[in-house]
């Protein structure tokens, strides 16, 4: 069962030493002016209560008695997508999208994960989540753990805290696994939510490839490169119908089945590989925007939606009375925008009548893709969509004004090509799979000849430790984070939606060349600008000169969450090819806080913090310990 938030923080460190000391000046109190009795009484309830306090975050068996609240089991095998049949495909607990995870705020939730992928390793990551509490289960193999290895499971320990209801999803993060491995998660009110609904429906997306994972993750870092080929189909809750392909099992366009005369709440989840979608409804142009990745707006009419690879929004939909139903379906019409090619798919809206004796059934024609042309003209552009109009919903004490700004960072992005190869590169540096070859903060633990990354250091060199390809923060800074977008080496130019780990930002819009702070300033003085995981960085032509300014994305962020966090376009493709950032927030106190010797476990690939079929793991509750 999920145990509600306790506070840990009372067993921490420092304030473990502040509680024991009252405790230390009775226990001398008392062995100096009581009997034997009392004092060897004392003394032992004093050494429990302390040595309790000091294995608070000692490793706990999960043994038989120890029962997850959700298990999700990975596998390989074959299966059709969108009339696409593949001999390997990854799927969890037996399909893509895996299973619905809904969460309450105010709870911990522990999470098995089994990685039944032959000879492949796994992760999984909580996508919008911040896992601050639990070091090692942010699922970044080359940041905060090592992977899952094949045959074995590990535990994650989740904790929702107030405030964070919304939308989010989960999925591997290696290589190119989450283009099917991965799974909506949603995060409920722990009170009414502050919008009024009747029902709600997931419409989660994701893209569908021709060739096989492994071709494709090969082809992207291979000499000659290769390219994944474009996205065959979006598929609506993972079904899609093919272009010329008679609808069959595996084959068929998904129904978002709803009522008449109610009000939805529409939860999209952009878990697409690649592509960057507009989307609309046919004969429904009414809808309130009121979440964005997970934390609820201004309430914003729109009538479409644009969505990028990572990012989350929840509109409310009404739906038609009865009286004004012609017809009981309508077509969800998804494009991609941005790309070489434009790749059209569709789900249908689908009207269920409660039967009434007076009206007639009307006759439901079987889902099928639309003869003829298109039924929806969707906008063709995207630029700036809904920047610095997507607002809080509360008001927000702790938004940093510009005058605390301590810092400002620019990533700025560039694709290479040499000979035959493509890569891209953050600040001059890429992060591939192969570096570093331990999780950062495995390495830091260890302290494996790495230097803490300083921010000093790094401050002379655009926000980033060359030695260490790591952006260092301090606690209680406040950074802006500009991404800028530059023409590639043969000055081209592509969109990039960029998604922070740990700790959501501000975000303050973008534009097209340099970002000019004091040009953006009058843009959103005043606004309680919203926070967002995942934002995207726009073309603005299709051509420029190589390495030129191209576009800019900005964020605010004041640091908070100590941890090693990555920041990374979501674009698995762009991903695999080094488009990563990875970020060391808090000083080696904050981050490792935990003593060592509790942690071991997680510090070798294939540790004791996970299990197999003889073997229970030990893992540490760094929230929720029973003490
Ligand atoms: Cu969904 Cu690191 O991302
Ligand atoms: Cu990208």
């Amino acid at each position: 069962m999920a145990k509600p938030l306790i506070s840990s923080t009372l067993f921490s460190f420092p304030k473990l030493l502040l509680w024991s000391l009252p405790l230390l000046f009775i226990l001398i109190y008392t062995y100096l002016f009581s009997g034997l009795d009392t004092k060897l009484s004392t003394l032992i309830s004093f050494i429990s209560s302390a040595e309790k306090a000091l294995n608070a975050t000692a490793p706990i068996r999960h043994g038989a008695s120890f029962t997850p609240d959700f298990i999700l089991r990975v596998t390989e095998e074959p299966f059709t997508q969108s009339c696409i049949t593949k001999q390997d495909v990854i799927l969890i607990n037996g399909t893509s999208p895996g299973p619905e995870l809904r969460l309450k705020e105010g709870n911990i939730y522990w999470i098995r994960v089994f990685n039944g992928l032959e000879n492949k390793n796994l992760t999984m990551h909580w996508h919008g989540l911040s896992m601050a509490v639990s070091p090692f289960s942010d699922g970044t193999p080359g940041a905060s753990q090592w992977p899952i290895p094949s045959n074995h499971y590990f535990d994650y320990e989740l904790e929702i805290e107030i405030g964070h209801a919304g939308t989010y999803f989960y999925h591997s993060h290696i290589g190119f696994q989450a283009v099917t491995a991965a799974g909506p998660l949603i995060v409920e009110d722990s009170g009414t939510p502050p919008y009024e609904y009747d029902d709600e429906r997931i419409i989660a997306l994701a893209d569908v490839f021709e060739k096989m994972d492994k071709e494709i993750e090969d082809g992207l870092i291979g000499n000659p490169f290769q390219w994944s080929g474009e996205t065959a189909n979006i598929l609506v809750n993972g079904l899609g119908q093919l272009h010329g392909s008679s609808a069959s099992p595996g084959c068929e366009l998904a129904s978002i089945s709803v009522e008449p005369d109610k009000t939805y709440r529409f939860r999209f989840i952009g878990g697409t590989a690649l592509s960057f979608v507009t989307l609309a409804f046919q004969d429904h142009e009414e809808m309130t925007l009121i979440e964005a990745d997970g934390n609820y707006v201004q309430p914003v009419n729109v009538s479409y939606l644009q969505i990028g690879s990572g990012q989350r929004f929840s509109v409310l939909f009404k739906t038609k009375p009865r009286s004004a139903l012609e017809k009981t379906q309508f077509f969800m019409q998804v494009e991609t925008r941005d790309r070489p090619t434009l790749t059209r798919s569709y789900a249908i809206l689908d009207y269920k009548l409660p039967s009434s004796k007076r009206v007639p059934l009307l006759i439901v024609p079987r889902l099928a893709l639309p003869s003829g042309d298109p039924p929806l003209t969707l906008p063709p552009t995207t630029l700036g969509w809904l920047d610095q109009t997507l607002l809080s919903l509360f008001p927000d004490p702790d938004f940093p004004p510009t005058s605390t700004v301590t810092r400002r960072i620019t990533i700025r992005t560039h694709q290479i090509i040499t000979n035959n190869s493509i890569t891209w590169e953050q600040d001059s540096l890429p992060w591939i799979e192969t570096f570093p070859t331990e999780p950062y903060l495995v390495s830091l633990y260890k302290n494996n000849s790495l230097l803490f990354p300083s921010v000093s250091r790094a401050h002379e060199n655009e926000g980033i430790d060359p030695i260490t390809r790591v952006f260092p923060a301090a606690i209680g800074e406040v950074i802006e984070i500009i991404i800028q977008n530059t023409g590639s080496d043969v000055g081209s130019i592509d969109v990039h939606p960029f998604h922070a780990h740990g700790a959501h930002y501000y975000d303050l819009g973008s534009g097209n060349g340099t970002y000019n702070p004091v040009e953006n300033e009058e843009k959103i003085k005043g606004l309680q600008l919203a926070k967002r995981d995942t934002t995207m960085l726009y073309k603005y032509s299709e051509k420029t000169v190589p390495g030129i300014d191209m576009g800019w994305r900005a964020w605010r962020l004041r640091v908070t969450e100590p941890g090693v966090w990555m920041i990374h376009c979501h674009i698995l493709q762009h991903m695999v090819m080094g488009m990563q950032t990875v970020w060391v927030m808090g000083n080696e106190d904050e981050i490792m806080k935990v003593p060592y010797e509790h942690i071991v476990g997680y510090l070798e690939f294939g540790g004791s913090v996970n299990g197999n079929e003889t073997h229970d793991p030990h893992v540490v509750h760094f929230k929720g310990n029973d003490l």
